[in-house]
């Protein structure tokens, strides 16, 4: 986590394409993100945004282009190049998620969701607990992980969200449309939960919104015109630092 604030990425892609039935999601978006920085996905409803945070993140493989991440200790990893499992494999360690909704599960606690997340890549239940407990803790959620996801507001499930994201010790975070069912004292917070994971730590954070209070909380805001960046500009933490 000493990475330093500038200068070398810690996500870029390259020239990213992809076309659903012959009309271009992404017709060629470059980007760079490097630790602690915070970047916002602008642009009206299907320019490409959800596609771009997926081809990033390695759920959906672009059809041309490439992203790759770079780590400390190991050459860059090319992202494109990896077969399923092993994009799946690296969204578990080394990528955490944030969505609007629906990604916990609301059966489980609020300490059970977070833990799953490294229960599924081996750690031990116990262990898994305990890293729970002290996550949400750091969101505000002391005492909370024994209630049900629906026993929590909306805003106080989107931070177990957040708990949940980081707690594999994932650096590059994801969020598309966090705060899209929250009104906007509570997006606020949220938000502010999201860029203390971030700022100061080597992490790095992408996150789509519709929302241009919610961009202007991030270091850099890029907008997205039928799959192509169309602006790039500073929001408020770059201009803070
Ligand atoms: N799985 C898919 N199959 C076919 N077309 C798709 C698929 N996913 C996205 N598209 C199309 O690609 C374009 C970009 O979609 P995308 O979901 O990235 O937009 P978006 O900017 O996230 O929009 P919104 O703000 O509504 O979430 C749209 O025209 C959409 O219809
Ligand atoms: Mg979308």
């Amino acid at each position: 986590m000493t990475a330093s604030m500038s200068g070398a990425p810690l996500l870029a892609a390259e020239n990213l394409i992809k076309t659903y039935g012959g009309a271009p999601a992404l017709a060629g978006v470059s980007l760079t993100v490097r630790p602690g920085e915070s970047l916002a996905v602008m642009g009206a409803s299907g320019s490409g945004k959800t596609t771009l945070l997926h081809c990033l993140a390695g759920i959906i493989p672009p059809d041309a282009g490439r992203v790759r991440l770079f780590r400390d200790t190991a050459p860059p990893l090319e992202v494109t190049a990896l077969n399923d499992d092993a994009r799946s494999a690296l969204r578990r360690r080394e990528f955490g998620f944030v969505f609007q909704q629906g990604l916990l599960i609301p059966e489980l606690t609020a300490g059970e969701n977070v833990a799953l997340a490294l229960m599924l890549d081996g750690t031990p239940r116990p262990q898994a607990e305990q890293a729970a407990a002290n996550a949400l803790a750091d969101l505000g959620l002391a005492g909370m992980a024994e209630r049900r996801i629906g026993e929590l507001s909306g805003g106080q499930a989107q931070r177990v969200a957040i708990a949940r994201a980081q707690v594999t010790g994932a650096r590059m975070l994801f969020a598309d449309e966090p705060t899209g069912a929250l009104d906007s004292r509570t997006s606020a917070e949220v938000m502010e939960r999201l860029l203390r994971t971030v700022q100061g730590t080597g992490r790095a954070l992408v996150v789509v919104t519709h929302d241009s209070e919610v961009a202007r909380w991030c270091g850099r805001i890029i907008t997205l015109a039928d799959g192509v960046v169309v602006a790039d500009t500073s929001g408020a933490a770059g201009i803070r630092r």
